[in-house]
């Protein structure tokens, strides 16, 4: 049983399988700031690692790819979702990845990191705000959208101004750390009822 000073356990889901895809130079620069944390151990989930098929059909594809997938999950204190805006909305293959699992989700937080063209990815933040309610998960309030996200890092990967971003991943990430602490106490002392 985990105790209340051990470290909390964060898992980034990095929600872009894109071929060609930028997510993981906002995942450098999230990683970055999550290790530069000494009350977060970090896992990362990567849904273009996950093969999972949308049937939702336990197939043996299926069962080798949720026998590493799902306890991860289940492990995780809380989540940070990395997220871009497809067509005003976040990527299947993340949403994939979230109705494969149920239990994983329930009574933990969950903080969004978007990304996009000019809304920075709000409206897929919005839309995981109501997907995970379903799921009996906390969105916390503050959120890092990097509009333009492109043009925001330079070839290194190093975001060209990071002072705006770091500060909000610093709210961001506080906010997380209370749920999950207020959450986990909560988890241990009784089940969650919904
Ligand atoms: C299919 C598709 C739809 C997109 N729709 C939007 C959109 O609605 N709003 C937006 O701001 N950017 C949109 N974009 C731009 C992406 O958010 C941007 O290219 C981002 O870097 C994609 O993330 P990825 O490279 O990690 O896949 C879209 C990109 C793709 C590929």
């Amino acid at each position: 049983m985990k105790t209340a000073t051990d470290a909390l356990r964060v898992t980034v889901i990095v929600g872009s399988n894109r071929h060609g895809r930028f997510g993981p130079v906002v995942a450098g620069w999230l990683l970055d700031r999550l290790r530069g944390r000494d009350d977060l151990a970090v896992d990362v989930v990567d849904v273009a690692d996950i093969d999972l098929p949308t049937t939702l059909e336990p197939t043996a594809r299926a069962t080798a790819a949720l026998a590493d997938v799902t306890p991860r999950l289940a492990r995780a204190d809380a989540f940070v979702v990395l997220t871009p805006e497809y067509n005003h909305s976040f990527p299947a293959g993340l949403k994939n990845l979230i109705d494969w699992h149920f239990g994983e989700w329930r009574a933990k937080p969950v903080a969004l990191v978007t990304y996009g063209g000019l809304a920075g990815g709000l409206r897929a933040a919005e839309h995981l705000r109501q997907v995970f309610a379903e799921l009996h998960a906390v969105t916390v309030r503050d959120t890092v959208s990097f509009h333009n996200a492109g043009a925001s890092f330079d070839d290194e990967g190093r975001l060209k101004d990071p002072a705006g971003p770091d500060a909000a991943a610093k709210v961001m990430l506080d906010q997380l750390v209370w749920w999950a602490t207020a959450l986990r106490e909560a988890r241990q002392r009784r089940p969650y009822a919904g």
